[in-house]
């Protein structure tokens, strides 16, 4: 799906990760789901989701699964119901974000939708990714403040995130098929005019943090008290209480050599990128796991929504899926990286040895491929 009157190498360029955009009539059919459908998936245990409501400024977060009476005990203004990761419940909306494949696919977190009446908000924050937010049904005013971070002032016993300080500096009232686009840490302000759906598409980056711990667990994994600081003759030389200089050197060298490891770094990212968002849940197909066969009988394979990939291809290709890394021919990582639904026999076709087999074999059974496109209800 192509976004509408919006110019991607001036976005890239100009907005992206540096200043908001507002995009009209960006999509031009934004009813994918309507607000009984996103009611409907608070109520399943699975989906993660969240009503939070304000009375005289006392604000309240209620966690799902809901049930039919939350809905018919709300008031009528001033709540918004927030469901996460819609897009691994309702894979139609992969049309939706295939608008972004402008985008690497692995930075993708997921797709929350929010529906809330007239004056439903969950007031002003900044979140820590990236956000492309889709009007869908009525309207919702934006405001957008400075960027803040880590030590911004929040609001004291608030059960919601609320920023002490926030000043507006743009408004925009988004219509259905509106999209404004904001940068991680970006103060904003959304508030419900008319019954209001809004999808957001979030973009996750992993911070440095993550990094340095992911990066030196997978260390220490290897590392025995064995391996020690050696003095070298120049660190030897220096006067009895200096740590000198050829030592710290030394130190940085060592530490650069067993932590920035390329190959540990490539494999560390790619399986904390395909990491899925919620691990735990089953993807299940188990009679898929058989059916290798069906390739050749010009079916379609799906990804199944909840799984991620990505691939490497450095020192010989690695496929990153869900966490788990395998090495497969580069035709076959491409195809299953790039695409999320692929013709079978195109598929057989990129299998090139047993090894490959077996790769697709194993997302099969793990359920990261499958048959069935998912969107048959
Ligand atoms: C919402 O959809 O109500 C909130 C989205 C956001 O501000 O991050
Ligand atoms: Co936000």
């Amino acid at each position: 799906m192509k976004i509408n009157n919006f110019d991607m190498d001036l976005f890239l360029a100009d907005y992206w990760q540096k200043k908001p955009l507002v995009v009209r009539n960006a999509f031009s059919e934004p009813f994918w789901l309507d607000p009984d459908d996103l009611a409907g998936l608070s109520l399943e245990a699975d989906a993660e989701s969240r009503i939070i409501s304000q009375e005289e400024n006392v604000w309240k977060v209620e966690h799902g699964p809901f049930d039919e009476s939350t809905y018919s005990r709300l008031p009528e203004k001033n709540w918004t119901l927030l469901v996460q990761a819609v897009d691994q419940w309702v894979p139609q909306l992969q049309q939706l974000m295939s608008g972004f494949n402008f985008l690497p696919s692995w930075r993708l977190d997921d797709v929350m939708v929010s529906y809330a009446p007239v004056g439903g908000t969950v007031s002003q924050h900044f979140d820590f990714f990236d956000v492309f937010l889709i009007q869908g049904e009525g309207s919702r005013k934006w405001q957008i403040g400075g960027v803040c971070d880590s030590s911004s002032e929040l609001l004291p016993d608030t059960a919601v995130q609320i920023l002490k300080d926030f000043e507006p500096a743009l408004e925009f009232v988004l219509q259905p098929g509106d999209m404004l686009y904001i940068p991680a840490k970006h103060s904003h302000l959304g508030v419900s005019v008319q019954d209001s759906l809004t999808y957001s598409i979030g973009f996750r980056a992993p911070s440095i943090r993550d990094m340095v711990d992911g990066i030196a667990t997978k260390a220490l994994e290897s590392l025995t008290e064995d391996e020690r600081y050696m003095d070298s003759t120049e660190s030897l030389s220096a006067l009895t209480g200096e740590i000198s200089e050829a030592t710290l050197n030394e130190v940085q060298e060592m530490l650069t050599r067993k932590l920035l490891n390329r190959s540990a770094i490539s494999s560390w990212l790619g399986q904390y990128v395909t990491e899925r968002k919620y691990p735990d849940l089953e993807l299940g197909s188990a009679e898929d796991a058989v059916c290798l066969e069906r390739l050749s009988e010009e079916a379609f394979v799906y990804r199944h929504a909840a799984s991620r990939y990505a691939y490497t291809n450095e020192c010989g290709c690695t496929l990153f899926v869900d966490g788990q890394s395998y090495k497969v021919d580069l035709v076959l990582a491409e195809l299953l990286s790039n695409n999320a639904s692929i013709d079978s026999t195109v598929l057989l076709d990129a299998i090139n040895d047993a090894s490959d087999r077996k790769v697709v074999e194993v997302l099969f059974q793990n359920g990261a491929l499958t048959f069935d496109d998912g969107c048959d209800e």
